[in-house]
C-alpha cells in the first residue's frame, strides 16, 4: 500500500475535519501518499482530487463541515458512474480508500469495493448515530449538544409564557437525537420512528397536568416520526391548547465539534489507515464498549440496535 485516497460523502458532520486530519497525518507519517477527493463520490467520478500533505490539514481540527466538501451523488449508483470512478482510481494508482460518511456512503462503498476489488475502509460520521455495531458516530455528540442548547433556550420562554412547545430534531429514520436531547433536556415526551406514539395518552397527560397547574411542556419529535407542525396540530385538536413549534433543522449539522466528536474522529482516522496497511477492506472502524472494532459494511448499514426503551422509560419516569 503506497497511495490512499480519503473522501467525505453524504451529510456533513462536525468532526469530519478531525478525521481527515488524522488520516492525512497518520498516513503520511507511515510513508503513504494521501490524496483528498473533493465532493465525495462525485469527485471520484469527475477526477477532482489532489495530494494532501501534513500542512494542508493544519488548523482544521476545530472546524465543523468538511474541507473536502461533500455531496449526495446518485450517479455513483449507476454502472457508468462506478466505472468512471474506478478509472480515476486506476489512473492515479490508488491502492486503498478511506470513506468518511454515514450508511448511504457505506452502502456505496460496499458495492464499489466488492465490484472492483479496491480496498475501502469506512469511518462513521453522521449526526444520526445510525451505524449498526458501534456505539457512536462522529458528529452525534456535537449535534446533540447543539440541539440541547436550543431546547434549554426554549425552556426559558416555555416556562415564562406557560406554553406547549413541539421541537423537531433531525435523525432521518433514527430517534437517537430526539431521545437523547429529550432526556437530557428534561422534556416530557419524545416521538421517535422506532416506537408508536400514543397521542391520546399524551394529550390526556397534558390536560391532567394542566388541571394540576403544570402548563408548560416540551415535546421533542424526530423528523422521521412526525413533523412539528403536524404534531402540534394534533395536540391542539385533542386538547384545544395553544402550541408553538420550532424546527431545529440544519443548525444541528454545523458548529465547532465537541471534544468527544473530535477524539472519536482522531482515533478512527488512525485505525482506518492501520486497517488498510493490514490489508483489510469492506469494513467500518468504530468504537464499541470502549474498544476499537471493525464491522463489515453490510452489518454496519443494517438497522441499528440500541436501548431506546430504557431511555424512553426514563424520560417518562422523570417527567
Ligand atoms: O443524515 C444526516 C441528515 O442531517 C439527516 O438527519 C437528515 O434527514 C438529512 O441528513 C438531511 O439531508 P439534506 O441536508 O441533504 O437535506
Amino acid at each position: 500500500m503506497k497511495r490512499i485516497a480519503v473522501l467525505t460523502t453524504g451529510g456533513d458532520a462536525p468532526g469530519m475535519n478531525a478525521a481527515i486530519r488524522s488520516v492525512v497525518r497518520y498516513g503520511t507519517n507511515n510513508k503513504l501518499e494521501v490524496w483528498g477527493v473533493f465532493r465525495g463520490w462525485w469527485g471520484l467520478i469527475n477526477e477532482e482530487l489532489k495530494v494532501l500533505d501534513h500542512r494542508s490539514v493544519s488548523g482544521i481540527i476545530n472546524q465543523g463541515g468538511t474541507i473536502l466538501k461533500t455531496a449526495r451523488c446518485q450517479e455513483f449508483y449507476t454502472p457508468e458512474g462506478q466505472e468512471r470512478a474506478f478509472q480515476t482510481i486506476k489512473k492515479h494508482d490508488i491502492d486503498g480508500m478511506v470513506v468518511i460518511g454515514g450508511n448511504g456512503s457505506f452502502t456505496a462503498a460496499h458495492i464499489f469495493c466488492t465490484k472492483y476489488n479496491v480496498a475501502c475502509i469506512g469511518i462513521p460520521a453522521s449526526i444520526d448515530n445510525d451505524i449498526n455495531g458501534i456505539d457512536e458516530t462522529i458528529g452525534t455528540d456535537t449535534a446533540v449538544n447543539t440541539a440541547l442548547t436550543a431546547i434549554d433556550n426554549i425552556r426559558d420562554t416555555a416556562t415564562s409564557m406557560e406554553r406547549i412547545f413541539v421541537v423537531e430534531v433531525m435523525g432521518r429514520d433514527s430517534g437517537f437525537i430526539a431521545l437523547t436531547v429529550a432526556l437530557a433536556g428534561g422534556c416530557e415526551e419524545a416521538i421517535i420512528p422506532e416506537k408508536k406514539f400514543d397521542f391520546e395518552a399524551a394529550c390526556h397527560d397534558i390536560v391532567n397536568g394542566n388541571l394540576r397547574g403544570k402548563i408548560s411542556w416540551i415535546i421533542v419529535t424526530a423528523e422521521g416520526a412526525g413533523r412539528a407542525e403536524d404534531v402540534a396540530k394534533k395536540i391542539n385538536e385533542i386538547t384545544t391548547l395553544e402550541t408553538r413549534t420550532v424546527v431545529l433543522g440544519h443548525i444541528q449539522r454545523g458548529g465547532r465539534p465537541t471534544a468527544r466528536s473530535r477524539d472519536i474522529a482522531l482515533v478512527l482516522g488512525r485505525s482506518a489507515v492501520d486497517c488498510l496497511l493490514k490489508g483489510l477492506s469492506d469494513k467500518v472502524v468504530g468504537i464499541a464498549g470502549g474498544k476499537i472494532v471493525t464491522v463489515d459494511f453490510q452489518k454496519a448499514i443494517a438497522k441499528k440496535e440500541f436501548n431506546l426503551e430504557g431511555m424512553y422509560n426514563l424520560i417518562k419516569q422523570l417527567s
